[in-house]
């Protein structure tokens, strides 16, 4: 089975993105919904939190795993490959390939939860393939929650994007990567206010390519993962929100399972 874990529910973006690029796949996902938010924890509590997560999901079936999480996948992701040995995922390196590729001027925006922008992995790993590119990061903390309260169509949720983008205009970035896992729900107004000439690059349809891929090149590891199409949402609380905001992600009916770890 594919496991994927995130702080909560966002992470099913990428549940999306992997069931529409590689259909069929068994898929496990856990979301810590008991211990979100992660992007405004410390490094230490995020890296023991998805530690656990992924123990969870190697005892329950999971053969490879995703951290679908942004801010996990900042700060925690050297941390699990050390501990575990089992191919790990994360949603970082393949934004900032598409983004490096992308991008004609080499300026590139960031945006993510304030954990993800102070660990500036994506400043650090942009720089490693391009040492001249200027990279741009914005913390926007507002908007996991507007996402969670089902704010995705407010005029208020507009004028706060667009706030939190007004530096990155100014700036006349090129490219800009969705760093969180709830941010792709919020693409079409990130797109209006920042404008069509950038290139926007949401990281769950990268981790998406990347598996692909790896797949397609290691096909034992492919053939050991259930390919009955099966998949389960366990929760560590489960709420009417987390629900339906689960439902608005998936754009289908979801039944979530409780688990604690
Ligand atoms: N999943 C987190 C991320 O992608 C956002 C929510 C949180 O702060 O836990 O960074």
């Amino acid at each position: 089975m594919i496991g994927i874990f995130d702080s909560g529910i966002g992470g099913l973006t990428v549940v999306k993105a992997v069931m529409g690029k590689i259909p069929g796949y068994d898929i496990i996902y856990f979301g810590d919904t008991a211990r979100t938010p992660y992007g405004s924890k410390s490094s230490e509590t995020v890296i023991q939190y998805a530690i656990e997560d992924t123990e969870f999901l190697l005892n329950n079936g999971a053969n490879i795993i995703v951290v679908a999480c942004n801010t996990a996948s900042s700060v925690a992701t050297d941390s699990i490959v050390k501990k575990f040995d089992v191919p790990v995922f994360e949603v970082i390196t393949p934004a900032v390939e598409l983004a490096v590729e992308s991008s004609r001027k080499m300026s590139i925006g960031v945006i993510g939860t304030r954990a993800t922008v102070k660990s500036c992995v994506y400043e650090n790993k942009i720089k490693a393939i391009n040492a001249g590119a200027k990279i741009y990061s914005v913390a926007c903390p507002l908007l996991v929650p507007l996402v969670e309260e089902g704010w995705i169509n407010r005029p208020e949720t507009s004028m706060i994007v667009k706030k939190y983008l007004h530096s990155l205009k100014v700036k006349q970035i090129d490219t800009l990567i969705l760093g969180c896992t709830h941010y792709p729900l919020l693409k079409h107004i990130i797109c209006r206010k920042i404008g069509k000439r950038v290139n926007i690059i949401d990281s769950s349809l990268g981790v998406a390519d990347k598996l692909e891929k790896f797949l397609q090149e290691h096909p034992d590891i492919g053939s050991r993962l259930g390919k009955n199409g099966k998949s389960r949402i366990i929760v560590s609380d489960i709420t009417a929100q987390f629900e339906k905001t689960a439902k608005a992600t998936l754009r289908r009916n979801v039944v979530l399972e409780h688990a604690r770890i």
